[in-house]
């Protein structure tokens, strides 16, 4: 559109300071404005989504009805700035900082050791903040609603919600004084904790907190309230390079507008239009903005319905119905109430502030939660246009977009009518998404059913999905034949058999999942019948109806079907051993030290790779990644994006001056690609968007090469293998399995993304002098970037210097990685001459960097019938995906932890790894112990079926009792893993929960109860000496100061804290003196990654070493002035010429494995841990709820109890991941699916275990506990229907997988699709 007269002026505050933006861009978000414009880079980037809430900032406005203000949070991603005019935005800077005054929720994250990457922090903080603008003292409920929209990977959350807890009312928890308060427990653990006084359960001490002072906080700004109250009524235009924003002052001029430009689509919470622009290349030349139209915000109650305008967000849309539902009798409120219920479930909190009810209901999304209620519910819609209102009903003509029941071009909706319910009329919804909360849908429903008064006689009925179809479908026709028919088990088998013919689903319908959708279905009208049923029994009971006596009865088994579970508020307690009362108190070694950038996190001072300033000339870099999974690149040509004005350069292989990577790994593709997301070429542009607009042009023609494969199955058929095969043997397996009972079985173990927050990031500078390059990189492992920039570039290693001050979050996803993305950088920067900035979107992220490795392992296993297991044969594959990276060393590491905890005679343990055309794969905390030792576990599950026995009796009989030799004959003592083992038994009061398990499963036909207790032996290190030496520098400057360098990188576990702890002890210093700044190339060379659990030790002994020869030069003087302090020795130091910088060193632990023999001593040490996990499952549904976990760990001396109970607590939250939740899903092509935090599910903080208990440091592993917990009700099912106890384990154990394990009447019904008659939207590829 021309720009007749230029933009309006767009007046918005950001933290109380005016902002005035003349030329405001439609198209610029509110997150790219603060941190592009202003600088303030505290709000972090992470998903652009909307889905993960690193980008958490409260919006205060003005409300024109209500005339009140409001604060809510948003997530800034989604925010354009053009909606802002007038509203007043508060970032994580604006209510506190180090500086000048910490806000108390800053404080409190950070003192309660809520943040250790710190990357989510600012979200967490911005989140707790709104909510304590609203409500002084919220409730645990309110609190855990604030944070579901925030997603952390490092924490596990537990620290988070205790740190927010400290602002909650108490009254919350209602099971005080029953043993199962979380108060109640602290003192019972205190008091029999081993009954031993050096136990300790304080992470933190409340009392030195700062209270909450409201009146500290930021007013709305008086300014804005005046243009509040005196609104322009004028129409505000905002012209941007290629879109314009058009928000009218009137109603009159919206729907002008509207007539003016029916294309244009009306911008409300932006939370459907803005993915679509981002993600599906949607775009809209001309955007309405109706935000200042208050006749689109007005609420009016009749007596026989609510009426609730378009733009009211879902958050005021909670309340309203909320209100409604305690001020009218129940049977007027059956709607409301299904509304309430999805949501309470639908987003996370800011989302729900953000996203309108118009937007929603117009959306029509096929999984959309709220329009198969409002549909049932007979809602009906106010439409207006410059011709004038009209209604329409929210019908299933509406729903599938019907051009004849729709929305005219130039009509725009006003508002929304609900109806109240009748006597005699109920209506339920129902919902199933891949965890409890914050996760779209796979199927919903809206249920209603009228009975003829006072019977059970169906008068209306309406039934309607989302999920199963391109928008949510109606089983009109079902429900007319259902008219007339009494409410009785015939009714619901024909409703089943009725619904399942017309709400089909093809096999090969989108999103996959297509039998466990088809069985929602019926399970949901199952649950329908069922909660109908017991409410009409009460209402004939009331009414003393006659003839009630012939209503099904429920059987009390049966009553487990009607409740969905609840979100409660995790509870637990922490406990680690005190340091000796002898310690000094200056020694910081083994205290809960607060991680040292804990409050810079809290206050979004933390600078990350991508915090730094633009440096002058930078440009972007942006990079062009293969469609197809295995061809011949025919030609690319990249003039047309050449020809855009910002765009610098289009670098390709040919700008390489050194080596291109490896002979099969290239770093930039040169005549083939091998899977999708093969990096080819790379943009270089003025802006991050242009870059991104530039690569749209690049036109590739590709010839498709032979074999394409995908799956262990298919690269096992093609001899496809990236490495020999590892195999390790004891014992005669032949001889042993000749005497003895056998099961053979596969399990399937899907791979996982690291989900780090802070997606991979480089910044290069070149210098200007002798080539030299500074390079500032997330990553575990700067100097294998600095060598492969090296090689690339064909520079001598000494001029590239790489610095890493902090990494958010790595889990094993940047230790090689990023040296791709830093050469490819650095190539660019130096064919440009300009610094160059590459920052992944998360989707691109997720597409190119692979992950944990799939696995698929094949196990025969002999066993007597007391349980005692002889012979053991494992066989694993792991999907590596196109490059060999690191599967070599993952399928070593893999074959010699298989064993676990278990001493079994004859053994064969057999990996390979797969070649297929899929991004590589890569290391991954566990690095394959997480995948193969879930198949051991699995097997011995399986062995316990066979003999009926207890899985954990199998556990018990098979493991390690004494001091011997693993399989690679490494001789070790399994003391402290059975020391662990019973003190977890004991803990968690095993043998009593698990008959309480068992008799609640005898109660119980539809929910189930699992407990499982798993033990981990877990070997930490490289398995060679070189890969454990670490270097230290350490200087201690004239006034006393020292600062520390060594070789780990701050990944977010407290590596620096710690190493300050040690440099604190040995130099007997306060930690106030020393500092820490960064992880340099330059100041320690040759560093070895900071993976496979042993950065803390390795790098502590080295920084030990450099105090040690430190305090060793100071000796004679301190022993001249033994009073003098510090400070008077170091003057006096200097003053004798004694060096006042030290290298420390650590030579390493000795490891080596000989593969040819089976045998070495590949690790330094082993830790031990076990954890016991109960959990519930829905058997209709699939779902399950975590009811507790203990978790014992042997942390030997914990340099600090704080980081290292952090570090087992986000762990196993991720482990749980890995075996219940983060399903990858690819394309029969090749493509990944899930790509974004919508569709990848890493776990909320909803997920969090009701009860969760920790001692000790644990891994990944033990989140397998939910897993066989979870394997131990489906085994309870399905051994009460007779099925069999054994079948093919798959991991994660989604609810998908949960609930077709769980065979019944409903999973018979559905149609089966025979695999050859249709292509399926997804492929297995484990
Ligand atoms: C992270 C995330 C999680 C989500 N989770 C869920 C979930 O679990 N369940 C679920 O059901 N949904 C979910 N959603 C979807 C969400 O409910 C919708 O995106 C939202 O309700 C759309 O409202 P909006 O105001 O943001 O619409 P916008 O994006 O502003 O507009 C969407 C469309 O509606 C039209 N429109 C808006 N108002 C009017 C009007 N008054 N008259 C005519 N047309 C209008 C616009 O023209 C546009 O085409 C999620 C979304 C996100 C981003
Ligand atoms: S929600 Fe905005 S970056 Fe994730
Ligand atoms: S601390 Fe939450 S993502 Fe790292």
């Amino acid at each position: 559109m021309p720009c007749p007269s230029g933009s309006d002026a767009l007046v918005f505050f950001v933290n109380g300071r005016k902002v005035t933006e003349r030329n405001a861009d439609p198209e610029v978000t509110l997150l790219t404005f603060l941190r592009k414009n202003l600088g303030l880079t505290g709000t972090k980037y992470a998903c652009g989504r909307g889905s993960c809430g690193a980008c958490t900032v409260m919006v205060s406005k003005h409300d024109p009805v209500s005339k009140k203000i409001r604060h809510f949070s948003v997530t800034a991603c989604l925010v354009p700035i053009c909606s802002l005019y007038g509203a007043a935005v508060t970032t994580v800077e604006g209510i506190g900082s180090i500086k000048t005054r910490l806000h108390p929720v800053q404080e409190r994250i950070a003192k309660s050791h809520g943040t250790q990457c710190g990357f989510c922090t600012p979200g967490m903080v911005m989140s707790m903040y709104a909510l304590l603008r609203n409500h002084l003292h919220p409730s645990e409920k309110q609190l855990m609603e604030a944070l579901r929209g925030n997603l952390c990977r490092c924490t596990g959350y537990r620290s988070i919600l205790e740190s927010g807890k400290t602002f909650c009312m108490m009254t919350d928890c209602h099971q005080k004084g029953t043993g199962k308060c979380c108060m109640d427990q602290r003192e019972n653990h205190s008091s029999s904790l081993d009954r031993k006084s050096d136990i300790c359960t304080e992470l933190f001490a409340k009392e030195e907190f700062q209270p909450l002072d409201p009146t500290q906080e930021l007013i709305f700004p008086p300014e804005l309230l005046r243009m509040a109250e005196n609104p322009e009524k004028g129409t505000l235009t905002f012209y941007g390079e290629r879109v314009t924003w058009i928000s009218p002052g009137t109603l009159q001029d919206l729907l002008e507008l509207k007539a003016k430009h029916p294309e244009a689509p009306l911008v409300l919470g932006n939370t459907s239009l803005g993915p679509a622009m981002k993600s599906q290349g949607h775009f809209h030349p001309i955007l309405l903005s109706p935000a200042r139209i208050s006749e689109l915000s007005v609420v009016t109650k009749t007596s026989d319905g609510l009426t609730i305008g378009a733009a009211c967000s879902l958050a005021q849309v909670k309340d309203i119905l909320a209100e409604s539902i305690s001020e009218l009798p129940e049977e007027k409120t059956q709607t409301y109430r299904a509304l309430l219920k999805h949501l309470r479930t639908l987003a996370g909190q800011q989302i729900r502030n953000m996203a309108s009810l118009g937007g929603h209901i117009i959306s029509r999304h096929c999984y959309s939660d709220l329009n198969p209620i409002l549909a049932v519910g007979n809602a009906t819609l106010n439409l207006l246009s410059e011709e004038g209102t009209r209604q329409i009903p929210l019908n299933e003509h509406f729903l599938a977009g019907l051009a004849s029941a729709d929305l005219k071009p130039e009509e725009i909706l006003e508002s929304v009518y609900i109806p109240h319910s009748r006597k005699w009329e109920f209506v339920f919804a129902f919902r199933q998404a891949q965890c409890l909360q914050n996760a779209l849908p796979d199927v919903n429903a809206g249920m209603r059913v009228l009975f003829k008064e006072g019977t059970d006689t169906i008068e209306d009925l309406s039934i309607a999905y989302g999920g199963v179809g391109t928008a949510t479908v109606s089983a009109h026709k079902s429900c007319q034949q259902l008219l007339g028919r009494h409410w009785n088990e015939l009714m619901l088998d024909e409703a089943c058999r009725l619904v399942l013919d017309e709400v089909s689903l093809p096999g090969s319908a989108p999103g996959g999942k297509v039998e466990f959708k088809r069985t929602l279905v019926v399970s949901f009208l199952f649950k329908f019948y069922l909660k109908v049923l017991k409410e009409l029994k009460t209402l004939v009971r009331q009414f003393s109806v006659p003839g009630s006596s012939r209503y099904p009865e429920i059987s009390d088994g049966f009553l487990s079907a009607l409740e969905d579970f609840p979100v409660t508020i995790p509870q637990g307690v922490q406990t680690y051993q005190k340091v000796d009362s002898h310690q000094p108190l200056r020694d910081p070694v083994g205290r809960p030290i607060m991680h040292l950038s804990g409050l810079k996190h809290a206050t979004g001072e933390a600078i990350f790779c991508d915090d730094i300033p633009r440096v002058d000339k930078e440009l972007f870099m942006a990079l062009v990644t293969s469609t197809r999974a295995h061809a011949k690149i025919i030609s690319i040509d990249f003039s047309e994006a050449l020809e855009l004005p910002e765009v610098v350069d289009v670098i390709t292989a040919k700008d390489i001056p050194g080596t291109n990577g490896g002979e099969d790994d290239k770093l930039l593709a040169v005549d083939e690609v091998l899977c999708v997301g093969h990096v080819i070429c790379a943009v270089v542009a003025e802006t991050d968007i242009q870059a991104k607009q530039a690569i749209e042009k690049i036109k590739i023609t590709y010839e498709d090469l032979e074999p394409v494969i995908f799956t262990i199955e298919d690269a096992i058929k093609h001899n496809s293998f990236l490495c020999p095969e590892k195999k390790l043997e004891q014992g005669n397996i032949k001889e042993a399995f000749e005497k003895v009972d056998q099961i053979v079985e596969e399990v399937h173990v899907g791979g996982q993304e690291h989900f780090y927050m802070e997606t991979q990031r480089v910044l290069v500078i070149p210098k200007t002098e002798d080539k030299e390059l500074d390079i500032y990189v997330s990553t575990q492992d700067p100097a294998h970037v600095q060598k492969t920039v090296s090689s690339t570039l064909n520079i001598p290693i000494n001029r590239i210097t790489c610095h890493v001050k902090r990494v958010g979050g790595g889990f094993g996803g940047k230790v090689g990685r990023p040296s791709v993305f830093g050469a490819i950088a650095a190539v660019g920067a130096v064919k440009t001459g300009h610094p160059i900035r590459l920052v992944l979107d998360r989707e691109d992220d997720m597409l190119i960097t692979g992950g944990r490795h799939p696995l698929f392992g094949k196990y025969k296993v002999g066993f007597m019938n007391n349980g005692r297991i002889k012979a053991l044969d494992i066989e694993c594959y792991i999907n590596g995906g196109c490059t060999l990276d690191h599967s070599e060393l993952v399928t070593e590491f893999l074959i010699l932890k298989l064993e676990n905890a278990y001493k079994i005679r004859n053994l064969r343990f057999r990996g390979r790894a797969c070649m297929t055309n899929l991004p590589s794969n890569t290391a991954f905390r566990g690095f394959g112990f997480p995948q193969g030792t879930l198949v051991t576990e699995s097997c011995i599950t399986a062995v316990a079926a066979k003999c009926g026995l207890p899985p954990e009796k199998i556990r018990e009989k098979n493991m390690y009792k004494t001091v011997d030799k693993t399989i690679y004959k490494q001789a070790f003592s399994p003391e402290t893993l059975i020391r662990c083992w019973n003190e977890c038994l004991e803990r968690s009061s095993f043998h009593s929960r698990r008959m309480q398990v068992e008799e609640f499963n005898k109660k119980n036909y539809w929910k189930k109860k699992g407990i499982a207790i798993i033990p981990m032996k877990f070997s930490v290190g490289f398995a060679a000496t070189s890969f454990h030496q670490a270097a230290a520098l350490v200087h201690i400057y004239t006034d006393g100061s020292v600062l520390v360098t060594h070789g780990g990188n701050e990944l977010g576990q407290g590596i620096h804290t710690k190493m300050l702890q040690v440099a604190s002890r040995e130099l007997k210093v306060p930690m106030s003196y020393l500092h820490i700044c960064e992880t340099s190339t330059a100041t320690v060379p040759n560093t070895i990654a900071t993976a496979a659990s042993v950065g803390a030790d390795v790098n502590g002994r080295a920084v030990q070493n450099a105090c040690q020869i430190l305090l060793k030069r100071l000796e004679p003087i301190i022993k001249k002035n033994p009073e003098g302090t510090w400070e008077n020795w170091i003057e006096a130091a200097f003053e004798q010429r004694i060096s006042l910088s030290a290298t420390g060193y650590f030579r390493g632990y000795k490891a080596f494995m000989d593969w040819e023999k089976g045998e070495g001593d590949p690790f330094p040490y082993y830790v031990y841990g076990v954890a016991c996990s109960e959990v519930e499952i829905d058997c209709l549904t699939g779902a399950h709820k975590k009811t507790r976990t203990d978790i014992v760990m042997d942390a030997c001396c914990s340099l600090n109890p704080a980081i290292d109970i952090g570090q087992i607590e986000g762990a196993f939250i991720q482990g749980m991941g890995l075996y219940t939740t983060e399903e990858l899903q690819y394309s029969p092509e090749g493509v990944l699916y899930s790509r974004s935090s919508d569709e990848y599910k890493i776990p909320t903080i909803t997920d969090v275990p009701e009860e969760f208990n920790g001692l000790g440091e644990s891994g990944m592993f033990l989140g397998s506990s939910v897993f066989f917990a979870i394997m131990d009700a489906v085994a309870a099912v399905r051994r009460e229907r007779d099925a069999a106890e054994d079948f093919t384990v798959k991991s994660p154990a989604t609810p998908e997988q949960v609930r077709m394990a769980c065979a019944d009447r409903f999973t018979e019904m559905i149609p089966r699709d025979d695999p050859k008659t249709f292509k399926p939207w997804s492929i297995p590829i484990a």
